[in-house]
C-alpha cells in the first residue's frame, strides 16, 4: 500500500496526533503512514506541570522517543491555553488571584521549562491555542490569562518561547479558522503581532471539520488571507466528522456507504487545496490516526461513534484515503517547494 508520508513528501509532512494508548495499539499503522507527530494530551500545561514544583514528562518523552527512533518530526501542542491548565497558576496558596507579575514569571518559567527541555527535538510549537473569541465583535476570549495579563500575554508567550528554542517554529493555533468572521480575527491578531516584531512563524488551523461543514469557498478564502501575511500555515488537528454539527442521531454502529463516499469527495477537495497552497502548508496533522479512536466518540453526543480519518478502527484505507490518493496525479508537479 502506498504510504501516506512518501505520497506526500514533496508537499507537506502527514502528521498524527497520538497519546500512550495509540502509540501501543496504532503503532505500526503510524509509522507506516506518518512522519509526524504530535501529543493530544500529554504536553498540555495540565498533564506536564500539574504542581508549581512539580513537572512530569514521562508521556511526552515515551512519545518524543518513538519519534525519534522512527525519524519522525514532532510538533508540540500547546503552551498557553485556557483550557486544561491546573487552577494553581492563577492562584496564590490561599486561593486569591495572582498579579500580572507573578503570572508572567510562571508563564515563563513554564515555557522555559518546556521548551528547554525538548530543544532541537520538537521543531514547532503552538505557542497559544485558542485565544480569539467566536462571538461577535469581541476580539479575545475571556479567560484568566487575558484578565490578570492583558491583551500582551498572547506577544509575552511567543518572546518566551523564542529565547527557550530559537530555532523552534512557533504558531498561533485555532478552531473555526475558516469562519469568515473568526478567520479575519485571527488574522488582525498575528498581522498586529508580528507589526510589532512578535516572533511568530505560523498559524494552525485546526480543521475539525465535518461533511457538511465548513465550505470549500471559506477554507480557500481564510487560507489566502493567512498566507497573506507571509506566514507559514500548519494543518493542525484535522478531521472530518461524519456528522453535521446540530445532529444528535445515535442509532448507527457503522458509517452509511453515502456518509463514506461523502467523506471521500470531502477529503479529496481538502488535499486538492492543500496541495495547491503546498508553498504556504508545510504540516498536515490529523487529530488522531485510524477510526478506532477520536476524541469525537461521544462527543458532543453521547453514545455515539464517528468515523473522521482515512482508516478504518481495523486500519484498513477508508475510501477516503484511496481518494486522498488520487489527489496527486490531478495536482501534478505545481507548487512543489524544497524546504519545510
Ligand atoms: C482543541 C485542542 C486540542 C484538543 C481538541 C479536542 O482543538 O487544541 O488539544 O483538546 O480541542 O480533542
Amino acid at each position: 500500500m502506498i504510504k501516506l508520508r512518501e505520497a506526500f513528501k514533496e508537499h507537506f509532512l502527514i502528521g498524527a496526533a497520538v497519546n500512550p494508548a495509540t502509540l501501543d495499539t496504532q503503532r505500526d499503522l503510524l509509522i507506516e503512514h506518518f512522519n509526524s507527530v504530535t501529543a493530544e494530551n500529554e504536553m498540555k500545561f495540565e498533564r506536564v506541570h500539574p504542581e508549581e514544583d512539580r513537572y512530569t514528562f514521562e508521556a511526552a518523552d515515551r512519545m518524543v522517543a518513538l519519534a525519534k527512533a522512527n525519524g519522525m518530526a514532532v510538533r508540540g501542542h500547546t503552551l498557553v491555553w485556557h483550557n486544561q491548565t491546573p487552577k494553581w497558576v492563577f492562584e496564590h496558596q490561599d486561593g486569591s488571584q495572582v498579579d500580572r507579575e507573578t503570572l508572567l514569571a510562571r508563564m515563563k518559567s513554564h515555557i522555559n521549562t518546556v521548551v528547554s527541555r525538548y530543544r532541537g527535538e520538537l521543531y514547532a510549537w503552538d505557542v497559544v491555542n485558542e485565544a480569539v473569541s467566536d462571538s461577535g465583535s469581541e476580539r479575545l476570549r475571556p479567560s484568566k490569562w487575558l484578565d490578570v495579563i492583558g491583551e500582551d500575554f498572547i506577544a509575552k508567550a511567543f518572546e518566551y518561547a523564542h529565547e527557550a528554542d530559537p530555532e523552534a517554529l512557533l504558531f498561533y493555533n485555532d478552531y473555526n479558522e475558516a469562519d469568515p468572521v473568526k478567520s479575519e480575527k485571527i488574522y488582525s491578531l498575528v498581522k498586529s503581532l508580528l507589526e510589532q516584531g512578535v516572533p511568530i512563524h505560523g498559524i494552525g488551523l485546526q480543521a475539525h471539520w465535518s461533511l457538511y461543514h465548513p465550505s470549500l469557498d471559506d477554507i480557500r478564502r481564510a487560507i489566502e488571507r493567512y498566507a497573506s501575511l507571509g506566514v507559514k500555515l500548519h494543518v493542525t488537528e484535522l478531521d472530518v466528522s461524519m456528522f453535521a454539527f446540530d445532529d444528535r442521531r445515535t442509532d448507527l454502529t457503522a458509517p452509511t456507504e453515502e456518509m463514506l463516499a461523502l467523506q471521500a469527495e470531502r477529503y479529496g477537495q481538502f488535499f486538492r487545496l492543500f496541495q495547491e497552497y503546498s508553498e504556504y502548508i508545510t504540516s498536515v496533522t490529523f487529530w488522531g490516526a485510524a477510526d478506532d479512536y477520536t476524541w469525537l466518540d461521544h462527543f458532543p453526543v453521547r453514545g455515539r461513534k464517528n468515523w473522521p480519518f482515512l482508516f478504518d478502527a481495523k486500519h484498513q484505507p477508508k475510501p477516503s484515503y484511496w481518494e486522498v490518493l488520487g489527489t496527486i496525479e490531478k495536482i501534478g508537479n505545481t507548487g512543489r517547494k524544497t524546504s519545510l
